[in-house]
C-alpha cells in the first residue's frame, strides 16, 4: 500500500493511474476510522481497480468553538485499516501542505448548505465542499464514495459535482451501525458510559418515525413532535429534527415514501447526527 503525503506526488500518481486505464476511487475521511468508513472502502473497491483513502481532520470545515484540536486521531491504526481493507494508496496530507497560507479560492455550495446543520455549523460545507473538490483535483478518481450517516453532506456533494461539472461518479453507501443501533461514529469515542447509553436514542426515534409513517400518520409536524418528545426521554438535547426531501433538503408538511428525517442531538456536549429514509 502506498502512503502519500506530499500532495503533488498523490496527484502525479494518480494521473498516471488514469493515463493508465487503472480506475481510481476516493474515500475521503477525517480518520479514526471505524466500519463505516471501512465498508466505504469495500464498496469503492466494486467501482475502481484502485481505492485512495484520504485521512485528513480539516481545520476549515470547524467552527471555532468546535472539536478541531481534540478530534480523535491515530494514524497508526488508520494505516493498518485501510492495508487490512485493501486500500491502493492512503492520502496523509496536514493543513499546511493542503492550504497555501494566503488560500483565497473556496467552494461554496449556496441553498442545501443553508438548511439542516449548515445553519448550526456556519462555514462547515464551505469548508466541506473546498477539501473535496481538492481532493478531487488531487486523486483524480473517477467514482467517490460517502456515507449516508453524513446525509446533507452527500446532497452538498452531488450539487458541486453537478454544477461544477466534476467528471466523477458519486456514491453514497448505507449507515452502519453498532448493534444496540448507534451510527457508528468517530466522535462516539467522546462519550461517557451513561451517554452512550442515552445514544441509541436517536436509532430509537428513527424506528419510531417509520414506524408512525408505517401506520398511516402521514403529518410531518406530528411524527417530529413524537421523535422530539422520544428523544427527550432519553436523556437527549434536541438541536433539529426534520422531514425533507431527500433530493432538494425541502421541508414535507406530508410525509411520502423517499422523505427522509434528519436529526441532530446534544449527548452531553457531544454533536450526534442520524437520519434515515421512509419506505
Ligand atoms: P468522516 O466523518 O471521517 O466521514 C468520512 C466518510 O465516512 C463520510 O462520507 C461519512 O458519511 C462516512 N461515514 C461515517 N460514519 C459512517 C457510518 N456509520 N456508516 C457509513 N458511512 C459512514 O465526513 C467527513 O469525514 C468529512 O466531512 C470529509 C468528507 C472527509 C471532508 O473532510
Amino acid at each position: 500500500m502506498l502512503v502519500f503525503r506530499d500532495p503533488q506526488k498523490l496527484q502525479r500518481w494518480a494521473l498516471k493511474q488514469r493515463e493508465a486505464g487503472v480506475r481510481v476511487g476516493l474515500v475521503p475521511t477525517m480518520g479514526y476510522l471505524h466500519e463505516g468508513h471501512l465498508s466505504l472502502i469495500a464498496a469503492a473497491k466494486k467501482y475502481a481497480d484502485a481505492v485512495v483513502v484520504s485521512v485528513f481532520v480539516n481545520p476549515i470545515q470547524f467552527g471555532p468553538n468546535e472539536d478541531f484540536e481534540k478530534y480523535p486521531r491515530d494514524e497508526k491504526a488508520d494505516l493498518a485499516k485501510c492495508r487490512a481493507a485493501g486500500a491502493a494508496a492512503v492520502f496523509l496530507p496536514t493543513p499546511q501542505t493542503m492550504y497555501a497560507p494566503d488560500a483565497s479560492v473556496h467552494v461554496t455550495e449556496e441553498v442545501l448548505a443553508n438548511r439542516l446543520c449548515g445553519l448550526r455549523r456556519p462555514g462547515h460545507f464551505r469548508g466541506v465542499c473546498t477539501v473535496v473538490a481538492k481532493l478531487f483535483n488531487l486523486a483524480q478518481p473517477n467514482v467517490a464514495v460517502f456515507g449516508q450517516k453524513d446525509f446533507q453532506q452527500a446532497c452538498v456533494i452531488r450539487r458541486m459535482v453537478r454544477d461544477l461539472n466534476f467528471p466523477i461518479r458519486i456514491v453514497v453507501a448505507p449507515i452502519v451501525r453498532e448493534p444496540d443501533g448507534l451510527a457508528r461514529s468517530s466522535r462516539n469515542t467522546y462519550l461517557s458510559e451513561t451517554e452512550r447509553q442515552q445514544a441509541v436514542g436517536l436509532s430509537r426515534s428513527l424506528h419510531l418515525a417509520k414506524r408512525l409513517f408505517r401506520e398511516g400518520q402521514t403529518s410531518a409536524k406530528r411524527i417530529v413532535a413524537r421523535m422530539v418528545k422520544s428523544l427527550e426521554a432519553d436523556g437527549l438535547q434536541v438541536d433539529y429534527v426534520e422531514i425533507v426531501d431527500a433530493e432538494t433538503l425541502d421541508p414535507v408538511k406530508t410525509v411520502q415514501k423517499g422523505n427522509a428525517v434528519l436529526l441532530a442531538v446534544y449527548d452531553g456536549k457531544t454533536r450526534l447526527i442520524d437520519n434515515c429514509l421512509f419506505s
